[in-house]
């Protein structure tokens, strides 16, 4: 995507109300399970962000059929023909959440090879979790050059403790339990809400999965599952951007679809700066009326239902602007706070130690050529832009591309002064060119 950038200027308060996509993190291993089947599925409410993409060109290399209405946001798969069992670096390389097919391949195939997925900017993120306890179900792996070769006789039921509830591992292993006979129980488990959509999915599809407290899934196997029809959960991290564009800047914004109960130390943590909350019944729809007086508020990280590692960077944005300090802590992935250097040329004030940075509220932040280093990197550096004196120029793009459909049109709506150009953007005068050359 060279020459793709994000222009955002400093404009007013935002406001309106907006409706949500499905969530990406959700629909990418909800395609995955389709491999678990045999016929044709439908996906509704599935966002046209690049890595759905990423998914479908994947399916389509294992020799599924699929097409993408992208406008109505339904996909069709029909996984009758899936005959091959590869994933090529170049889809890894594209999308490491292609690992999550390994489970279902195992199950269709007893074999998968599998592009070793390597090191990312947010960090080296392995698959230790998800290799370890496959083996334990009875997997043999084995790299060979670029390819991880796993392959099975026969899946076998065990008990597996994660070392820690990863969410990929957790639905990796749970897809390759669905059809394993016995039952199979995975403990310390991931129960992220879109964790929970894909075990909605595995249960349509005749899968028997219970969750027993606190966070154990216990799963029976059956001999064959059947495709689906479904709706794929919305998007709690798209949501939480929309309520921090309207805190950032001032307004306020009506979210009827959003899910209360898939944000809640997210919106206490709003509560806590000063904006006001309101949440309809039964948890459903979130509308947020920012104060012109916002606190900082400290937070850490954690797995569900922790504060999510995917909000921890737009939420510093707002921090960067509240008045007094606060300290975020990043505890689920090593290397998550890329934003803090791009940030700073914004002109926030954060103190960076290892995990943690410390951030002291300024009055002002400054339009600066910054650069997204990841998915939640880039919506943190948007909502800087939505505020900062003069344009901010944001590459990188790919990034936002890839996690979130549309949202600079629904920031838009919402009367932000934000814009995805191709070009040369060079040229443009952000607010820290401008003040340079004005005092040259
Ligand atoms: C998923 C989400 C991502 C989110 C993350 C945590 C998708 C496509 N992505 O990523 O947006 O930020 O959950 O909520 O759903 N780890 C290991 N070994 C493993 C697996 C994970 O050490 O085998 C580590 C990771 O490096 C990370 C932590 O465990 O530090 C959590 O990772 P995990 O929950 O697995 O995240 P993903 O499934 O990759």
């Amino acid at each position: 995507m060279a020459d793709w950038y994000l222009l955002a200027k400093q404009g007013g308060p935002l406001q309106g109300e907006i409706s949500l996509g499905g969530a990406k993190n959700a629909v990418l291993v909800i395609m995955a399970s389709l491999v678990l089947t045999r016929g044709t599925s439908r996906l509704k409410n599935v966002p046209a962000s690049s890595d759905v993409l990423h998914m479908i060109d994947l399916l389509r290399s294992l020799g599924a059929h699929v097409s993408f209405d992208a406008k109505q946001n339904v996909l069709d798969v029909d996984t009758t023909f899936v005959n091959k069992w590869r994933v090529s670096p170049d889809i890894m390389r594209k999308m490491r959440a292609s690992i999550l097919v390994m489970g279902p391949l195992l199950v269709r195939f007893s074999k998968a090879e599998i592009a070793l997925p390597g090191g990312c900017v947010i960090g080296s993120r392995p698959i230790d979790y998800h290799l370890k306890n496959f083996a334990k179900i009875g997997v043999t792996i084995a790299e060979r050059g670029a390819y991880l070769n796993v392959h099975t006789k026969q899946l076998c039921a065990r008990e597996l403790v994660l070392d820690y509830p990863s969410v990929g591992a957790t639905e990796n292993l749970m897809m390759a339990a669905a059809c394993t006979p016995g039952i199979t129980t995975i403990i310390n488990a991931a129960l992220e809400p879109e964790v929970l959509d894909l075990i909605e999915v595995l249960k349509k599809m005749g899968a028997a999965i219970r969750i027993l407290p606190p966070a154990v899934i216990e799963i029976t196997g059956v001999s064959e599952l059947r495709p689906i029809e479904h709706d794929v959960v919305v998007d709690r991290l798209e949501a939480g951007v929309l309520l921090l564009a309207a805190a950032i800047t001032g307004g306020s914004v009506s979210l009827p679809a959003a899910r209360a109960d898939h944000l809640d130390l997210f919106l206490l943590k709003l509560e806590e700066m000063g904006h006001k909350i309101i949440v309809g019944d039964n948890k459903r729809g979130v509308t947020l009326a920012a104060t012109d007086a916002p606190k900082a508020v400290s937070f850490k990280t954690a797995p569900y239902p922790g504060f999510p590692t995917d909000l921890q960077a737009p939420m510093m944005a707002l921090q960067c602007i509240a008045q007094g300090k606060s300290v975020v802590e990043e505890t689920v992935f090593e290397n998550r706070l890329l934003h803090v250097r791009e940030l700073q040329k914004m002109g926030a004030q954060i103190d960076l130690h290892g995990h943690q940075a410390t951030i002291t509220g300024v009055d002002e932040l400054y339009g600066a050529q910054v650069i997204a280093t990841d998915i939640r990197a880039s919506s943190a550096l948007v909502l800087a832009g939505l505020v900062a004196k003069g344009s901010t120029v944001m590459t990188g793009v790919q990034h936002w591309l890839r996690g979130y459909e549309r949202l600079e049109h629904k920031l838009s709506r919402m009367g932000a002064d934000i814009e995805l150009r191709q070009g040369d953007w060079r040229h443009i005068k952000t607010y820290q060119q401008d003040s340079l050359s004005s005092s040259l």
